[in-house]
């Protein structure tokens, strides 16, 4: 695909096949994602817990070092809900297994449900290549089953290597393929009750080029970079698969093994939304599957690049999405890991991780001075997951994103047209962050519009370019003003921030009128939206006479869940006299720039109205 600049035209070559193209007219460009996820599907909705905090690490060799993280987390006072196992786990690189002496087994189910009772959870990571080992169950079985990728003859299994060694592959493009990794993962989760998985290596992606031990002829094309050929690290395209042969097939195997997985998943818990964290993805993978940005590097440019990244994610309509917080690859430092869990903590999925071999960087691993800094992004993230949540509902039900590039909010705005260093999350909040080494100052766009400072509600003028100081403890978050975010107090995993009282920072406009909605399920039931076992409120702040009234209007109270502890008013023209909730007198005070209303912890489902009087 080229673009003509000159002849403002652009111009495709296809090298067989069919095309269909779809033009999506929106206008607006949210119009357009919306209009592009009815076409491939809108994204499944997750669980609650899956936008909790997450920690990983190529390396996590045992059980005792796993176990240690997430006691270290606790005693850090850091929240954390999901503690993750790369390929170590394994005995021998095999999946479906625990290694016998270093994940003993009976320490592990202990593990799991240790972290279950204490509300967290455990995922692992499982490979499509299954290892050619005589009585190794998965193998022997797809053997007899004849689910493999076929070489060019349609009936030897082709072979390459992976982690484990020499490696086949099911074709996920064969139903029969699906029974037996449905049958594989039942049968391993009725021991090892996970609570996820992370589906790698399914481009696929693989030591040898086409085959290891033969030079076979390949299919090729025109169009391929100088020196390169298609079986690179790849199978050969002419394997033969149920589907088609892997030329055509290959760019939607990952599509198939998550469908596939998916389908595992909700077979062993048939109302349970699964996570599933695929590398490789398709148009369509978000009805099934999550995303992470893959290997990155531990350095400011790969910080950068994680935020386009995961903004076209959101638009290919796969919500969960966010790129390996401190990086990868290569040794991080504090700094880049302080910025980059600050820069995490607003990324739709937060997981640090990191490759073996490269030194620790959880969050508590640089001394005190950061580990307070990424407690308080942590902290702050926790706080806002009932909004992030009511953005992961309505990517569910209507096709959108959860963050967004400036210019979906501001389409009009050409200078926001070019900007990745900032980003929106949803339309209320404003992300700023550092991404350069001992930067003190950002320089950042500020739309049009009112803004207030999201910690201590200062307004600033919109329609600007702004240099924001910006020390190593801060990360700049802007509230637009017209916005209701509903928030929840902190915990140390989702679980126990379940029971703690919710509240609303309302940012008001120009005419002191705001809006915002809240979505309240049990955050995990597939089942929760279409049996209408869920809440939704929604808000709204309008300005007459010296006076501000707040109201909420429960669409559905489907689901009882929480109390409101209190509301935050940013953007009040002077000094409140009096303030009433539903009609009664109310205790409220002056923090910062903002007016605080002590709700009294009164059930979220009650109708609410505050009035504000000047
Ligand atoms: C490649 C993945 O991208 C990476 O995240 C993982 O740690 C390694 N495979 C080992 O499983």
């Amino acid at each position: 695909m080229k673009y003509n600049k000159n002849e403002n035209r652009l111009q495709i070559r296809a090298i067989g096949g069919i095309m269909d193209l779809t033009i999506f007219a929106g206008p607006h460009p949210q119009q357009v994602v919306q209009q592009y996820h009815d076409l491939i599907g809108r994204p499944a909705f997750v669980p609650y817990w899956s936008l909790g905090f997450h920690q990983c690490k190529w390396g996590y060799d045992n059980i005792n070092n796993t176990i240690a993280v997430v006691e270290n987390y606790k005693k850090n006072d850091l929240p954390l809900d999901t503690i993750w196992n790369d390929i170590d786990y394994m005995q021998d690189y095999k999946d479906f297994t625990f290694h016998n002496k270093n994940f003993e087994h009976e320490r592990v189910k202990k593990f799991i449900s240790d972290l279950h009772e204490n509300g967290q959870h455990y995922i692992v990571i499982v490979d499509p290549g299954i290892k050619v080992e005589k009585d190794y169950a998965p193998y022997e079985i797809g053997l007899q089953k004849g689910i493999y990728i076929f070489k060019e003859d349609g009936k030897t299994p082709i072979k390459n290597k992976v982690w484990p060694g020499v490696t086949v592959f099911p074709d996920f493009t064969n139903t029969k393929a699906h029974e037996y990794w449905s049958d594989l993962i039942n049968e391993w989760l009725d021991e090892f009750p996970l609570d996820g998985l992370w589906i790698d290596m399914n481009e696929l992606a693989t030591s040898c080029d086409g085959e290891c031990d033969s030079d076979a002829n390949d299919i090729s094309t025109p169009y391929l970079p100088p020196g390169l050929k298609l079986n690179k690290q790849q199978l050969n395209m002419n394997s033969v698969m149920n589907a088609s042969i892997w030329y055509n097939a290959h760019s939607f195997y990952a599509f198939m093994e998550g469908y596939a997985t998916r389908n595992a998943l909700l077979r062993k818990y048939p109302n349970k939304r699964p996570v599933i964290i695929s590398r490789s993805s398709f148009a369509g993978t978000g009805r099934y599957n999550s995303h992470w940005l893959g290997d990155n590097d531990a350095t400011y440019r790969s910080m950068h690049l994680s935020i386009p990244g995961m903004l076209t994610f959101n638009m290919f309509g796969i919500p969960l999405v966010g790129a390996d917080i401190c990086g990868f690859n290569g040794d991080t430092n504090a700094q880049l890991c302080a910025r980059w869990t600050q820069l995490g903590s607003f990324y739709p999925f937060s997981r640090n991780h990191n490759a073996i071999g490269r030194i620790p960087q959880e969050s508590y691993v640089f001394g005190q001075r950061i580990t307070d800094i990424n407690r308080s992004a942590l902290k702050n993230r926790y706080q806002l997951l009932p909004y992030y949540y009511t953005l992961f509902y309505k990517a569910h039900v209507e096709g959108s994103t959860v963050v967004r590039p400036l210019f979906f909010e501001f389409p009009t705005v050409v200078d926001s047209f070019v900007v990745d260093t900032q980003f929106m999350v949803g339309s209320a909040l404003l992300v700023s962050p550092a991404l350069e080494e001992n930067q003190t100052v950002v320089d950042a766009l500020i739309p049009p519009g009112r803004w207030f400072d999201y910690y201590n509600g200062t307004e600033i003028l919109g329609n600007r370019r702004l240099k924001l100081f910006t020390p190593l403890e801060k990360i700049h978050v802007h509230v637009r003003g017209g916005a209701i975010v509903p928030r929840q107090q902190d915990a140390l995993n989702t679980a126990q921030q379940k029971k703690l009282p919710h509240n609303l920072l309302v940012a008001l406009d120009e005419n002191g009128n705001s809006g915002g909605e809240l979505y309240l399920d049990d955050g995990e039931s597939v089942d929760a939206v279409s049996s209408g076992r869920y809440t939704l409120i929604k808000y709204k702040a309008s300005f007459d006479q010296s006076r501000y009234t707040l109201e909420s209007h429960v669409d559905r109270a489907g689901y009882d869940n929480g109390v409101l502890g209190y509301v935050s008013f940013v953007g009040l023209k002077s000094k409140a006299t009096k303030v009433t909730v539903n009609g009664s007198a109310a205790k409220f005070r002056v923090e910062d720039d903002k007016l605080i209303v002590d709700c009294g912890n009164s059930k979220l489902t009650k109708d609410l109205k505050i009035v504000v009087s000047l």
